[in-house]
């Protein structure tokens, strides 16, 4: 048996904007996914899955294509928490060339589809524990680079590398097409505000692929968080969290401007912004799930806490390790 942990991450500047080769930095956050793996004698994969958004079930289904899991939930749900682990064993066998079967655990504290990398991490720690369960420990890049093959699939093409690179190697990194590196982690302070819901990230990236071709001043507006991240990053680099907080407001700005907001993730970043944030914004797809604000006081969280719409508040801190090798 085999286990790993993967963490989940915040963009602190960038997102949407990253599919179209504009830069982004994320940073990657104290909450995990964490998967267990047992090989099976039979070819089969059993998943086992808890996590915030679902109470936890199990699905068994065969190493045919058209085996259907036997389960007794919704099937949209299904197919969101077992299809990156379906396809995260797919790069398992990919490696290993064996058409092996693993019974999969998966544990988490990071909601799904709620702009927090949950499905990054879940691929990440899979396939780690996986390999490793067969022998191979995959150096960083190339689990990244599995993991990012992992959510391509799964997301029809729509997927950066962000999520993938910065579960893989934790700390903050810096994205820009297919160049993915560490940044030096900077010092700030992260609360977060979940609304309970979650986005289609493949939708919500088509939506925003379609204002860009329809109209010249949406691809302006993509280019304009390219520009708001390189200031971003400058800021960041001087310690200066009161202009980072400024930027993070004109990047929700922009997104909100891309249709990618929603009723009540504008309400959070308004909470915290009233408590003193020194700015919010949402992060990750968008249409629902969680704001990034910064606020080294207790005040947004409590704020945040209260706001009828956020079912949940945190301080996150920053992980500065990627995949952890537990078993
Ligand atoms: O919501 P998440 O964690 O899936 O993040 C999506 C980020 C996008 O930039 C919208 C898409 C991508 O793959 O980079």
């Amino acid at each position: 048996m085999t286990r790993s942990s993967a963490p989940g991450k915040v963009y602190l500047f960038g997102e949407h904007a990253v599919v179209y080769d504009e830069p982004a930095v994320l940073c990657a956050i104290e909450r995990r996914a964490q998967v267990e793996v047992e090989q099976r004698s039979d070819g089969k994969l059993r998943v086992h899955a808890e996590d915030l958004s679902l109470d936890g079930f199990t699905v068994e289904y065969g190493a045919a294509a058209d085996d259907r899991p036997d389960v007794d939930v919704s099937e949209s749900l299904v197919t969101a928490a077992t299809q990156y682990v379906d396809s995260a064993i797919e790069q398992v066998r990919d490696v290993t060339g064996d058409e092996v079967g693993f019974d999969v655990t998966i544990e988490s504290d990071i909601p799904l589809g709620a702009g927090l990398g949950s499905s990054a991490a879940v691929a990440v720690a899979a396939i780690d524990a996986g390999t490793r369960a067969l022998g191979t420990i995959l150096e960083s890049d190339e689990l990244a680079e599995r993991a990012y093959r992992t959510e391509y699939e799964v997301q029809e093409g729509q997927a950066s590398r962000a999520d993938t690179f910065c579960s893989a190697t934790g700390g903050a990194v810096r994205v820009e097409g297919d160049d993915c590196r560490p940044t030096e982690s900077p010092d700030v302070p992260i609360v977060i505000g979940f609304d309970g819901g979650a986005g289609d990230t493949g939708e919500l990236v088509s939506g925003v692929r379609s204002l860009r071709e329809e109209y010249d001043f949406a691809a302006d507006t993509i280019e304009a968080i390219g520009d708001v991240v390189r200031n971003g990053e400058e800021a960041l680099v001087d310690d200066d969290l009161e202009e980072v907080g400024d930027l993070m407001n004109f990047n929700h700005g922009l997104l909100s401007a891309l249709g990618v907001s929603s009723r009540s993730l504008d309400t959070m970043v308004w909470a915290a912004r009233d408590a003193g944030a020194l700015g919010a914004k949402l992060t990750g797809a968008g249409g629902g799930g969680c704001i990034v604000a910064l606020d080294p006081t207790p005040e947004a969280e409590t704020a945040l806490s209260f706001t009828p719409g956020c079912q949940e508040a945190f301080r996150a801190e920053l992980a500065e390790t990627g995949v952890e090798r537990l078993e």
